[in-house]
């Protein structure tokens, strides 16, 4: 890469559930901020297909699209400077997904860890491993690897428990690179341990699995019922309180300046009333989040605004995706038909001279035999009989690996052929 082609960043959001406060601070804040970086390239999409994963409900499929995508534009990411589409608006990201699956291993896709889980799961339980796993499931790190080389990223913020994925996109356009040339870019993992674990209402962190979430822009009216959810201990109005271990504190932490942040801190030493506190958490959070919401609200009532937004971003990608799909489907040989075969094909094993071949048969004696033809089929030697097709297959696979050794011991010399030309014969299949 010159030194002066911007590092391209790409980040996929799957489109469920409705964005809470520990979405704002632990994704879509740094996130927004990592945009406006000079020097780089931006990538954010809603991934939707993705979504169709787990879950199986058309309206909150789109639901999620729509306020996700209102979220993210309200909180300041601009389309006119980064790339913001939605995955399912780029027909490309599919196609991509079939090349890709035709050179992963399978083998790879089972080691996968959100497919293992389930597989571990249903083993402990005693079901069959596969009950209720869907293909999309076990396809799912192809999809992902589709998303990230169609755009050439560089590097892919995300989670730990993503890492893995982006080591199986790697590994995804190295098969592809080496069998049809150097058309991806290989991409890494970039964890940001700094950024901020948000708490949710008891303390452990904010997650909707946890059912414990603030939401990111619900009215005032509900952002204060929620805050005053927050777990607190039983100290009264006028005992000091600890810092140490309050969700309430860490969350005000989260939007607060040091400053602020040294005063609430005083505040609890001087025995501020939960309630107290609870309202300076109330006003540092909206008076973050109003001008957003704001935003946000109008966007989620014009839907056909917000779909102009998204269609902007599908045609500045697809004038990336388009050509560069045209690109892989002649790598691969899906060409029009009067296309002159490229010079860089790889050799196909006819085009490179057609191998000589073990062929095993049965003789009428009952016994298992095998002989050895050169490429143009001309016999070259000739075993002696085995009891069994195994046993004559591993003779076969000790010929291939330690020919020397074994030429004398298993194969006889057919008339008409020369030691040199069985070497050779052998010393072919080896190679290949
Ligand atoms: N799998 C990611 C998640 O659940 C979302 C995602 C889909 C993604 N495609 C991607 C993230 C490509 C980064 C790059 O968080």
């Amino acid at each position: 890469m010159a030194p002066t082609s911007p590092v391209r960043f790409l980040t996929g959001i799957t489109t469920t559930g409705t964005p809470h406060l520990g979405n704002y601070v632990g994704a879509i804040r740094p996130a927004v901020q990592a945009s406006l970086r000079s020097g780089t390239d931006n990538f954010y999409f809603l991934a939707d297909y993705h979504a169709l994963i787990k879950c199986d409900e058309p309206g909150r499929v789109q639901r999620s699209t729509q306020e996700i995508a209102a979220c993210w534009l309200a909180a300041g990411l601009d389309p006119e400077r980064v790339c913001f589409y939605r995955q399912s608006d780029i027909p490309e990201i599919t196609e991509l997904t079939w090349l890709l699956t035709c050179v992963t291993g399978k083998g790879m896709l089972n080691r996968a860890h959100a497919y293992k889980a389930s597989v571990d799961k249903n083993t402990a339980a005693g079901q069959d491993p596969d009950a209720d796993v869907s293909a999309g499931l076990f396809m799912y790190p192809v999809l992902m690897a589709a998303d990230i080389l169609m755009f050439k990223s560089h590097r892919i913020p995300v989670g730990r428990d993503q890492v893995q994925h982006i080591e199986m996109a790697r590994d995804i356009a190295q098969s592809f690179n080496h069998l049809y040339g150097e058309h991806f870019v290989l991409p890494e993992a970039q964890i940001d341990e700094s950024v901020a674990m948000l708490p949710g209402l008891d303390g452990r962190k904010m997650s909707k699995s946890y059912d414990n979430v603030i939401a990111l822009f619900a009215p005032p009216a509900q952002l204060r019922r929620q805050i005053a959810g927050i777990v607190t201990d039983s100290r009264a109005p006028g005992e000091p309180k600890q810092v140490e271990g309050s969700a309430l504190f860490q969350i005000f932490q989260a939007f607060a300046t040091q400053d602020e942040t040294q005063q609430l801190r005083q505040a609890y030493a001087d025995g501020i009333s939960w309630g107290d506190a609870k309202q300076m958490l109330f006003e540092r959070i909206d008076r973050e989040i109003a001008p957003m919401r704001e935003r946000h609200d109008a966007l989620i009532n014009n839907p056909v605004e917000l779909e102009k937004i998204l269609q902007a971003g599908a045609r500045k990608s697809r004038e990336l995706a388009t050509p560069f799909m045209a690109e892989l489907r002649h790598a691969v040989g899906l060409r029009n038909l009067s296309a002159v075969a490229s010079a860089t094909d790889k050799k196909s094993k006819a085009a490179k001279g057609a191998l000589p071949a073990f062929k095993q048969f049965r003789e009428s004696d009952g016994l298992h035999y095998f002989k050895l033809v050169d490429a143009g089929g001309k016999l070259l030697g000739q075993s002696a009989g085995y009891a069994s097709p195994r046993e004559a297959g591993e003779a076969i696979s000790k010929l291939r690996r330690f020919a020397n050794a074994e030429l004398a011991k298993s194969l006889a010399m057919a008339q008409g052929a020369s030691e040199a030309e069985l070497q050779a014969a052998l010393a072919a299949l080896r190679s290949s």
